[in-house]
């Protein structure tokens, strides 16, 4: 592990518990690049050996808290744990083989007999070392819990429009979620398999002590065991995948009618949806049945397996010159090492199947987000708010050309509305303006400089939205409003809800601007007007609103068209709108169809074209 990398890994050794976004951000990157070497290009990387062993080394790298001695410390106070309950595990079968030995002899035992073996079966309880390692292990998982899920945030949260608009948010934050699944494999590795695998070992060399030939028949014993597990593993392989498969699909047979309850109502859809459950269910458990009986065999043949190995393990040791003490150590340990070995198996087949479950999360570190600042990225620094759009290309992942060489300009102050039908693609150069996406060609400007070259904090950060997509957090009004502008005044956001037209509406909410959002109960004028005060807190040089008025009553585009006039002025504003009521003004207006802008201009002579803004606005009058 190279100390680079482990210093990385680690947040800051003076304060353990603040993993800041820039600290859990250089956590992403590392873990990323482990990552990517530990599952590898699945096209280049075939072997199962080197992918377990790259996955070991990912996982020792993201567990080993470099650069903070106390945790180090808590990491060897664990190992110690670790090798006392071994070193008991050792000691109590010679123990017992002594002290059948010494009452045979002499018929009586000493109390320093009956001292040794009281404090080593307290010790075998667990009970002191259980609580050190306890005591050791929460900071380790608290630690191991925060680098790999606040990594695996920033990863996630960094990463584009491709991915978050091309994937199912839910899986997303599951993902991130399965971080606290990975620490708990790194535990099961570290406490549970990795000791388990040593007491197999060390009752081996035990046994070797009391027969070498015993401890032969051991290992051949194990090593057949383990081969019909591994042989039954293989044959349960498709039923196992059926079944996880089986039971993805029950959870989405459950998940979709829920939350679309709605459609379900509509159209009476219960019964078909409840059939539905019905059937996934039982196809789940017949595939559980063909499962089970794979396991019933394999547990059959495993408990053959170990039998006969006692019997014969009896026989040599009968046969052998050898004290009853010891016969009874052999016993003891025998016992002692199958319990390991059943449960080491068991222990490795639930680990695999986990490792499998949390394989995914591994490979959040090794995507990349397609939209990154450039190596020289400057500051933006807004002189003249002008905004160029010059030829610009784009099309999403895979799809046909949504923009095709889009060319308009905004001066600094003027407002410049964009309408076309729906698809032509407005919502798409926001995405674009906010560097969501980056186009596939042409530029676009913003104060002279083009945005790819400067960083996406100050871009964003120097220009106001009112989104198409009303979203919300599970927050407050207040919080949520003042999500555009955390150091926004009081005053300030009651004065956007005002020329939001939803202040007075919001203080009739229970508890007013303390009220907590919950979206599917705001109807969908006030979320939108929530929207509109959420855009118009900060008082940035740039204001782009899309679709700010859609499915508001006359009345209040007439207020909000009033305040918005006054709320624009001295500034660049980009107004997406199909409502002509709010168009008609703007010092210019671009008209975009299939991606092209077809016409520029301002309402008159727009009009007076007879193109496509004049089809548009005469269509909706007549
Ligand atoms: N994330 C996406 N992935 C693929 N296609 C998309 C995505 N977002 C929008 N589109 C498609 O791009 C086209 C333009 O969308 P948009 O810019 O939202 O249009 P509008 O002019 O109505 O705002 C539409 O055909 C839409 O289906
Ligand atoms: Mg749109």
């Amino acid at each position: 592990m190279s100390s680079k990398v482990s210093a990385v890994l680690s947040p800051s050794p003076t304060s353990p518990l603040d993993v800041t976004s820039k600290s859990a951000n250089k956590n992403g990157k590392v873990l990323s690049k482990l990552a990517w070497e530990a599952w590898g290009n699945s096209e280049r990387e075939k072997s199962a050996g080197v992918r377990w062993w790259r996955f070991i080394r990912f996982l020792c790298t993201a567990a080993w808290p470099v650069g903070n001695r106390r945790l180090q410390l808590h990491c060897f106070g664990l190992g110690l744990c670790v090798l006392a309950d071994r070193a008991i595990n050792f000691l109590i079968p010679l123990n017992h083989g002594q002290l059948i030995d010494r009452l045979i002899g002499s018929g009586t035992l000493s109390r320093l007999d009956i001292c040794r073996f009281a404090v080593l079966h307290f010790l075998d309880t667990g009970s002191i070392t259980s609580a050190i390692r306890m005591s050791l292990l929460c900071p380790l998982e608290h630690y191991w819990v925060k680098k790999l899920k606040v990594g695996a945030f920033d990863r996630i949260m960094a990463l584009s429009g491709d991915f978050h608009e091309g994937n199912d948010p839910s899986t997303s934050s599951k993902l991130i979620s399965s971080g606290e699944e990975f620490s708990k494999v790194m535990i099961d590795i570290f406490l549970l398999s990795g000791p388990l695998l040593l007491d197999t070992l060390s009752a081996k060399v035990s046994l070797y002590y009391i027969d070498a030939r015993v401890a032969l028949l051991f290992t051949a014993v194990a090593v057949t065991y383990v081969y019909v597990y591994h042989k039954f593993l293989l044959l349960q392989q498709n039923p196992q995948r059926q079944l996880f498969h089986d039971l993805q699909r029950e959870v989405d047979v459950v998940r979709e009618p829920v939350l679309n309850w709605r459609t379900v109502s509509y159209f009476n859809g219960f019964k078909l949806e409840s059939t539905r459950l019905t059937e996934a269910i039982d196809l789940r458990f017949t595939t559980q049945k063909k499962s089970n009986l794979y396991t019933t065999f394999r547990n059959a043949i495993q408990a053959s397996v170990l039998v006969v190995g006692l019997i014969l393990a009896c026989t040599i040791i009968s046969q052998s010159n050898r004290s009853v003490g010891e016969f009874a150590a052999m016993l003891t340990y025998w016992t002692r090492l199958c319990d390991p070995l059943k449960c080491t198996v068991r222990t490795l087949s639930g680990l695999r199947e986990r490792i499998a479950r949390v394989e995914p999360f591994t490979e959040i570190f090794e995507k990349t987000p397609s939209v990154v600042d450039a190596g020289n990225a400057s500051i933006l620094e807004i002189n003249h708010a002008d905004i160029e759009f010059e030829n610009v290309t784009f099309s999403y992942p895979g799809q046909r050309p949504i923009l095709r060489g889009v060319s308009f300009s905004i001066q600094d102050g003027q407002t410049v509305a964009i309408v076309g039908a729906t698809g032509s693609g407005k919502t798409t150069i926001t995405k674009l303006l906010f560097r969501l996406y980056d186009p596939q060609s042409g530029s676009i400007r913003i104060s002279g400089k083009n945005i790819l070259d400067v960083k996406m904090e100050s871009l964003r950060s120097n220009i106001a939205v009112a989104p198409q997509e009303c979203e919300f957090f599970r927050r407050s009004v207040t919080e949520n409003i003042k999500y555009a502008n955390h150091q926004c005044r009081m005053e300030d956001m009651h004065g956007a809800c005002k020329a939001a037209a939803i202040h007075d509406r919001i203080l009739k909410y229970p508890k007013g601007f303390h009220t907590v959002i919950e979206s599917k109960k705001l109807s969908g004028g006030e979320a939108r007007r929530v929207n509109i005060a959420r855009g118009l807190t900060p008082k940035k040089r740039v204001l782009v609103l899309d679709e700010p008025t859609n499915g508001l009553d006359n009345v209040t585009i007439a207020w909000v068209q009033e305040h918005l006039r006054k709320d624009t002025k001295g500034r660049t504003t980009v107004i997406i709108s199909h409502d002509p009521s709010l168009t008609r003004n703007a010092d210019k207006i671009v008209v975009l169809s299939e991606g092209r802008v077809v016409e520029e201009g301002d309402h008159d002579t727009l009009l007076n074209m007879k193109g496509h803004y004049f089809r548009q606005y005469t269509a909706r009058d007549s």
